[in-house]
């Protein structure tokens, strides 16, 4: 009788156990995600519009991407949008437009095939300063209604930047991406450096992502610059990166929403697709040659550069010897201000001018690699270095204001651990101002 009970209860088991975890076991990340759990919580599509995001336009000041994510059932999908008002009345006057629709099927490792439809949009003629309402979807369900505010012609101008989420984003990074809209809940923009996810085209990961940032990647404008772990064998693009973003398209051919620019009155924000750089000959010098077109013909008060591999690691011997030889000299020549990387798991920052072979320092861009993520390499001890960390979990405010960008980095905890300021001069030359707490530096034992 034992024997039956127990062979009914194991049979049983298996038709409970076996369709939920055949393709999902032994894959559990570094600090314990499971992956059962996430892809449960963040896999598969429905009618419910989910991973919506605000993406910057190439004008920031007048325009803005949105896209989303349904089940395959949704082929058409719609942005309604309006000035917002102080009560519900914004409905009545709210317009529609109707997305541009993309069907994404993807599979990696272990994962079930997963099929959605992306859905993407672009409001425009939006005016400077002004606070708008929108969701996403159609009369079957709707998101609900999102608020985000146009950036203002004189400024401010501030962003948040993070370097690699990339392991157990869910788990170990939203405490990041939260705390920093808890400190800076009014930025312009949000800014990632590469390795948002770990896996490319894993869709539980960047369904973790978007979970992590829930409705701040839906009210505060984002851009991102690939890394390699956006790429598989180092010249695949994640499927998931065009149609989950809405990225400018005014880079060099066939590096759209990879390579591309951003245009505030007084700021330029420059996205370098460093995996391709370092791995593609001609895309790295169809990259060189519009970088330069690039600085040469509409410059800006500020320009900040973003890439994913850095000229200086923060790593003992992980220089990126392409990206010294090919783009340094023209952040040089250019007077670049602001180089903002990742890729090294760790934190040092400090400014670095190459004058024939030997770096002067104090002068030249600033450089910074950080890292959001649990994920961490060790720090080595340069002289570039005015500030380093090793094991920290960072997010960094940049504001420009006028002729001064200040910079602050802040620990997951919110505590300040770097600051600095560059203050312009009329022949558009920096003064570093160093504003480091007095706070002992994170360095391995
Ligand atoms: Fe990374
Ligand atoms: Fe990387």
């Amino acid at each position: 009788m034992n024997c039956i009970k127990v062979l009914i209860v194991s049979v049983l088991c298996l038709l409970v156990v076996v369709p939920d975890t055949a393709w999902a076991t032994g894959s559990t990340d570094l600090y314990g995600d499971s992956v059962k759990v996430m892809v449960k919580k963040h896999l598969m599509p429905t009618v419910q519009p989910d991973r919506i995001i605000l993406n910057l336009a190439e004008n920031p000041m007048e325009a803005v991407g949105i896209n989303w994510r349904t089940a395959t059932s949704e082929a058409v999908s719609y942005i309604e949008y309006a000035v917002a008002t102080a009560g519900p009345e914004f409905r009545k006057i709210a317009k529609r437009i109707e997305a541009k629709t993309s069907f994404l099927s993807s599979q990696q490792d272990d994962e079930p095939v997963i099929e959605a439809n992306y859905h993407e949009g672009m409001l425009t003629g939006l005016e400077a300063g002004q606070t708008y309402v929108y969701r996403v979807g159609s009369e079957k369900a709707w998101s609900e209604w999102f608020q985000f505010t146009m950036p203002t012609a004189e400024g401010p101008l501030s962003l948040i930047y993070f370097g690699d989420a990339q392991n157990d984003v869910y788990s170990m990074w939203s405490r990041v991406i939260r705390e920093a809209y808890f400190q800076f809940p009014k930025v312009d923009f949000m800014l990632y450096a590469g390795d948002l996810i770990n896996h490319e085209d894993a869709d539980y990961e960047w369904g973790g992502w978007f979970e992590a940032g829930s409705f701040i990647h839906a009210s505060v404008p984002v851009m991102m610059t690939p890394g390699n772990h956006e790429y598989a064998k180092g010249v695949f693009l994640s499927k998931h990166w065009r149609p989950q973003f809405n990225l400018p398209k005014n880079g060099p051919e066939g590096l759209e929403e990879m390579a591309y620019e951003v245009n505030y009155p007084h700021l330029k924000v420059i996205s370098l697709d460093g995996e391709q750089i370092d791995e593609i000959p001609e895309k790295r010098m169809a990259q060189v040659k519009w970088l330069r077109e690039v600085l040469e013909n509409d410059p800006k008060k500020w320009t900040i550069v973003t890439f994913h591999y850095p000229i200086y690691s923060t790593k003992p011997n992980r220089n990126n010897e392409d990206m010294q030889a090919y783009i340094q000299p023209i952040l040089e020549e250019y007077g670049v201000d602001l180089v903002l990387q990742g890729h090294d798991h760790a934190y040092a920052r400090g400014r670095v001018l190459n004058v024939n072979g030997q770096p002067e320092l104090g002068k030249g861009p600033m450089y910074v690699v950080s890292v959001s993520g649990p994920k961490m390499y060790d720090v080595a001890n340069d002289p570039w270095m005015d500030r380093k960390a090793y094991n920290t979990q960072l997010f960094q405010w940049i504001n420009i204001e006028g002729d001064t960008l200040s910079f602050k980095a802040l620990t997951a905890r919110g505590e300040l651990y770097d600051a600095f300021q560059l203050q312009k001069n009329t022949k558009g030359e920096n003064t570093l101002i160093n504003q480091i707490p007095n706070t002992e530096e994170r360095v391995q034992e």
